[in-house]
């Protein structure tokens, strides 16, 4: 059951979507009761109104995650089932009574590893907290070998494909959406991929895109971007007001490459933040291109530094380079951004004005510190 929503560009008011989303529910049907597995955001609870129209009881509503956009339809399902009971996580419960105005005497709380018989089929619960909120599980549908992952595992990307065929654009999805929205608990996911192994499991049907029928295809893409090192690859949001600190990107783009290291640029005016996330998935290495604006680094550059400080990715070393006009302070303004990275930062190369050859020599230098550090990743 669920949704699709193809014209959907931005989630949480950040996200940018260039494929849509969609909203997965699941219907299970025991021979004695009847479950769903979460809802829809309520822009398209018409959608999954009229699908349960066919469904004449439904005994239980099974809340994986409260944020809305899975769970925002709640009230509404349990207004239309009055008999049908919430089954949520203990952590949950006082997050729906706040977030939807659930009652709370319709609420019931499954500890980690219980399991609820519908009769000829069986759901496990799998508490597995911070994909992406504190009271998030899993359920894990036993006979059929189907886990429910909610956001985990999942991808913005609005298909009508039951399963994701087109491996290419499913793979740049899911980790787009690895990268925005579960990167920062990579730590935590480890440990979920690791009990994950004690399962069966046939098919996995997460809460947006398609569902696998090859769970290995994103379970082993998980375990790359979470536990493999990072690649050979600089990324480097930058900004240039002027033309000087381009002249700076520019030259260590070429610097780096005649060192053999890429270098992706994000010219933070245009930008998508989505590839920007996706290309912090794999960098060793953070540049950053901090024109100074009256006296602290461009505003646009401090988004970039905010949002890479959030995202926790595994980078191991940071540089900032720029411009000035009378004040030189932005390289300590924007390390002071990235409190969170255990990054080691190379020394900033910052010019006034025009960057002469001085300032050149200095970014070849910069080039040859990350290209020898490069050299050490696989170790
Ligand atoms: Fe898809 Fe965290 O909601």
């Amino acid at each position: 059951m669920g949704a699709q929503d193809f014209d959907r560009r931005l989630f949480d008011e950040l996200i940018p979507l260039p494929d849509g989303t969609s909203y997965n529910a699941y219907l299970v049907t025991g021979s004695e009761k009847t479950v769903l597995i979460d809802t829809v955001d309520p822009d398209k609870i018409d959608v999954l109104m009229a699908q349960l129209e066919s469904v004449p009881q439904l005994d239980f509503l099974i809340v994986q995650h409260v944020e809305q956009d899975h769970s925002g339809s709640v009230p509404e399902v349990l207004d239309r089932h009055p008999n049908a009971t919430l089954i949520t996580t203990p952590k949950a419960r006082p997050m729906v009574v706040d977030h939807l105005h659930v009652d709370p005497d319709r609420i019931v709380t499954v500890e980690d590893g219980e399991t609820l018989s519908l009769g000829d089929r069986t759901l496990e619960f799998i508490h597995a907290p911070w994909v992406h909120w504190p009271e998030t599980m899993f359920t894990y549908l036993k006979e059929e070998e189907i886990l429910f992952t909610c956001d985990f595992l999942g991808s913005h990307l609005a298909t009508t494909e039951l399963y994701g065929r087109e491996r290419k654009r499913v793979y740049e999805a899911a980790k787009r959406y690895y990268a925005e929205i579960m990167m920062p608990f990579s730590s935590i996911i480890k440990g979920h991929l690791e009990r994950l192994t004690r399962y069966e499991i046939e098919i996995i049907a997460p809460s947006h895109g398609p569902l696998y029928d090859d769970p290995a295809f994103i379970l082993d893409a998980y375990r790359h971007w979470v536990l493999d090192p990072p690649e050979n690859l600089v990324v480097l949001p930058y900004v240039s007001m002027h033309g000087s600190t381009q002249v700076m990107v520019d030259h260590l783009i070429s610097a780096l490459a005649n060192r053999g290291v890429q270098t992706e640029p994000f010219n933070m005016t245009v930008t998508d933040i989505g590839k920007l996330a996706i290309t912090l998935v794999d960098a060793a290495t953070v540049v950053f291109g901090a024109p100074t604006m009256l006296v602290g680094p461009h505003p646009s550059v401090v988004y970039a530094a905010y949002l890479t400080n959030a995202l926790r990715p595994k980078l191991r070393y940071a540089a900032v380079i720029g411009s000035y006009g009378w004040a030189g302070k932005a390289p300590e303004q924007v390390m002071g951004l990235l409190k969170t990275l255990k990054v080691e930062w190379f020394d900033p190369v910052m010019v006034k004005g025009l960057p002469d050859e001085t300032t050149l020599e200095a970014l070849d230098r910069l080039a040859d510190e990350i290209a020898n550090r490069h050299r050490d990743l696989k170790k």
